[in-house]
């Protein structure tokens, strides 16, 4: 069953892709991708494709049998009316194929080109593709490094894929959710160094603070944490086309550290210059801290919360307890 399942999502990827190329749009589809940047080349590398404007292409194309329309619908690529008639879930889109750390399909993610409706769909839950467990451009980084040095995180499939049309091939996607512990827990055994690199706006800046949440049971010695913010407005996407390849690195490497950031977002709503400023940072960094897996990210922590609130670091030590459950 699983390894069917698997197969029949590699046809379907094999399907959007030829469609991309052989469909009557496929003109029109083609000058939209070029039209954000993309060369044929990355395309290809990311495989990706289109979902042809009708109600039954993949199906009439996948299923010969009941046994195969069940399957197609199980695994979210069609849907089925009160009916019973099944249709194509995905309808003049732009596909995505998410893969997981193997390789394998286990989703899509389906972008509009023109007209109404959601912005992006993505497939539902499904036996073989659990949200929070994959990561977008994760198996196309890993496969483009021997070594990851480091990997960016982003919010969308096109920051992941105009990154590495830039020749910034180490970015992934955390799938239009926050980025879970169980996804930051991926990376760093692949990597020892992290940045997230969300939208700039209101809704890529507090997936940000999720992601620092998430992670810090996750930092252990020797791993890097960093956050890049974007100036308003921008994205990994527009960013890197706006400015280029070498200024995108550029400003990874001045990504502030998880630290900084720490300290920066948390004094961004307390004035620390008062005592009622001071036990409210007090109060706020304490438990968060203390979910630290690092001794040392914990001591460095505590040094720099003792420096604001002008005490001694032995003093705050009394205070801070270790983790309970030591993550690895
Ligand atoms: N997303 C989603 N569902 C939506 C909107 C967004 O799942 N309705 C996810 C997708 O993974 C998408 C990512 O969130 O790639 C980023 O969303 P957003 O920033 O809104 O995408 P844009 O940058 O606006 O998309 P594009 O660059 O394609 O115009
Ligand atoms: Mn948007
Ligand atoms: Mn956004
Ligand atoms: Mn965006
Ligand atoms: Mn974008």
């Amino acid at each position: 069953q699983a390894a069917d399942d698997y197969q029949q999502m590699e046809q379907a990827a094999k399907y959007f892709a030829h469609q991309l190329r052989h469909h009557a749009k496929s003109s029109q589809v083609i000058d939209y991708l070029k039209g954000r940047g993309l060369s044929g080349a990355v395309v290809k590398d990311f495989q990706i494709g289109y979902a042809p404007d009708g109600w039954d292409g993949l199906l009439l194309s996948l299923a010969k049998n009941h046994k195969d329309r069940q399957q197609l619908f199980d695994l979210k690529l069609v849907n089925r009316n009160e009916n019973q008639r099944y249709y194509d879930f995905f309808r003049d889109r732009i596909m995505f194929p998410i893969r997981d750390r193997r390789g394998r399909v286990v989703g899509f993610g389906g972008r509009i080109i023109t007209g109404d409706g959601p912005k992006y769909l993505n497939s539902p839950e499904t036996r073989i593709f659990h949200k929070g467990r994959e990561l977008y451009g994760f198996y196309e980084a890993k496969k483009a490094h021997k070594q990851l040095a480091q990997v960016v995180i982003v919010e969308g499939y096109m920051d992941v894929v105009a990154l590495a049309q830039a020749g910034i091939t180490y970015a992934v996607a955390s799938l239009g959710t926050a980025t879970t512990a169980d996804q930051l827990q991926l990376l760093f055994r692949a990597t020892t160094q992290v940045t997230c690199c969300y939208d700039g706006d209101r809704a890529g800046r507090d997936a940000a603070w999720r992601a620092l949440e998430n992670a810090l049971p996750l930092l252990n010695d020797g791993l890097a944490l960093n956050f890049l913010f974007l100036p308003d407005g921008e994205d990994p996407d527009t960013i890197v086309r706006k400015e280029g390849a070498e200024a995108f690195s550029a400003r990874l490497q001045q990504a502030q550290s998880f630290i900084d950031y720490f300290f920066s977002h948390l004094t961004e709503t307390i004035d620390v210059s008062s005592d009622a400023g001071k036990s409210m940072l007090l109060k706020q960094a304490t438990p968060l801290i203390e979910r630290v897996a690092s001794e040392f990210y914990r001591e460095e922590l505590l040094n720099r919360l003792a420096r604001l609130l002008r005490r001694e670091t032995s003093q705050l030590k009394q205070q801070i307890k270790a983790p309970t459950s030591q993550h690895r």
